[in-house]
C-alpha cells in the first residue's frame, strides 16, 4: 500500500530477492497463477512491466488498462468489481486516480493487493525500482544527496521515496516552485523521521553541484482543477546538457517517466542519464513483489530450478 510499511530489512530483503531476478528474469516458479492488472488510470511503465514480470514468471494476466471498458461504466463499485476479480486471480495489481483505493481494495479483498499508484498519495512499486537504481548506480543508498525537481506536490513517486529513503540519512533538496512545493505532511514526515532537506525555487548548475540523484518529475496536468495553473507552471524546470557541467562525476539522472518537456532530448546522450535503465528495473523489483506477495521467498529465488536459459 505505502513504502512507509516496509522495514530496512524488508527493503534490502526485496532489493536482494531484484538482484537475483536481474541475473535471469526467465522462470517458472508462477506456474499456474493468475495475476490482474486493473488500471484506472493511464499507464505504459508500470502495467507493461508488471504483467511483463509476471509473464516471465509463468504466471497468467488478466485485466484492463482503460476502465471504461469496464461494468463499472454501468454502475459496479469499487468493492464489488475487487470482490468479482478476487475470485479469478491470486494477486491484484491496481491503479486508480483515488488516493487510499488501494487501502481500500486490501481492506475488502480476499486476495493480496499491491497499490500500483493511488491518485497523488503513494507509488510504492516505483520507489522499490527507483531505490534499486540508486543503489545499482551509487553502490549504496546510504548518506546521498538527492535532489527532487519539479511537481513535488503532484507527484506520488517522490512522496513514495522519501519515505523509503527515511532509513539510508539522505538529504534532501526539493526543487519547486512555490505552487508545487512538496506538501507540508511530507515536510512533518521528514522531521519526525530525522530527515534532511532544504527547499529551493531556483534550478541551475549552483544549486545541483552537490547532488548524486537529480529526481526529475513531471508537473502533473491530470492533478490540476485549474488548468491556467498548469500552464503557468509546466515548464518552469526543464534540464538542459549546460547544467551538467561542474556537476558530480557519479550523478545520476532519475525521472519515473513519462517525460514531457522537463528534460531536453539530447541529453539522453549525456552519460549521466539513466532513467531509461530506472525503467528497465521495474521488471525485475516488481518481479519481487509479485514474488512475496504470493509467498516465494528470497531462498526460493535462489534455489530456484525452474530458471529457463
Ligand atoms: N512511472 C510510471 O508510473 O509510469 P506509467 O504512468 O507509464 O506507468
Amino acid at each position: 500500500m505505502t513504502i512507509a510499511d516496509l522495514s530496512k530489512e524488508k527493503l534490502n530483503y526485496l532489493l536482494e530477492m531484484a538482484r537475483e531476478f536481474e541475473k535471469n528474469p526467465n522462470r517458472e516458479l508462477l506456474k499456474g497463477r493468475v495475476v490482474a492488472t486493473l488500471f484506472f488510470e493511464p499507464s505504459t511503465r508500470t502495467r507493461l512491466s508488471f504483467e511483463t514480470a509476471a509473464n516471465r514468471l509463468g504466471a497468467r494476466v488478466i485485466g484492463f488498462a482503460d476502465p471504461k471498458i469496464t461494468s463499472g461504466t454501468k454502475g459496479e463499485t469499487l468493492k464489488d468489481t475487487i470482490m468479482m476479480v478476487s475470485n479469478y486471480v491470486d494477486v491484484i495489481v491496481m491503479r486508480h486516480y483515488l488516493e487510499g483505493a488501494a487501502r481500500y481494495a486490501s481492506e475488502v479483498a480476499p486476495v493480496p493487493i499491491i497499490n500500483a499508484g493511488d491518485g497523488a498519495n503513494q507509488h510504492p512499486s516505483q520507489t522499490m525500482l527507483d531505490l534499486y537504481t540508486i543503489y545499482q548506480t551509487q553502490g549504496t543508498l546510504e548518506n546521498l544527496n538527492i535532489y527532487l525537481v519539479g511537481d513535488l506536490k503532484y507527484g506520488r513517486t517522490v512522496h513514495s521515496l522519501l519515505m523509503a529513503m527515511r532509513h539510508y540519512n539522505p538529504t534532501f533538496h526539493f526543487i519547486a516552485p512555490k505552487e508545487l512545493e512538496m506538501p507540508e505532511e511530507y515536510k512533518i514526515y521528514c522531521k519526525e523521521n530525522n530527515i534532511k532537506y532544504v527547499e529551493h525555487t531556483d534550478f541551475n548548475s549552483e544549486v545541483i553541484a552537490d547532488a548524486d540523484i537529480l529526481y526529475m518529475t513531471r508537473v502533473q496536468k491530470e492533478r490540476f482543477t485549474d488548468l491556467m495553473e498548469y500552464e503557468r507552471v509546466k515548464d518552469v524546470y526543464i534540464l538542459k546538457n549546460d547544467m551538467l557541467e561542474g556537476t558530480r562525476d557519479n550523478l545520476k539522472i532519475l525521472h519515473p517517466l513519462p517525460r514531457v518537456n522537463e528534460i531536453a532530448y539530447d541529453i539522453d546522450d549525456n552519460p549521466k542519464a539513466y532513467y531509461f535503465q530506472q525503467a528497465k528495473n521495474g521488471l525485475f523489483a516488481r518481479q519481487a513483489l509479485i514474488c512475496d506477495c504470493l509467498g516465494i521467498t528470497l531462498d526460493d529465488v535462489k534455489n530456484d530450478t525452474t530458471i529457463i536459459k
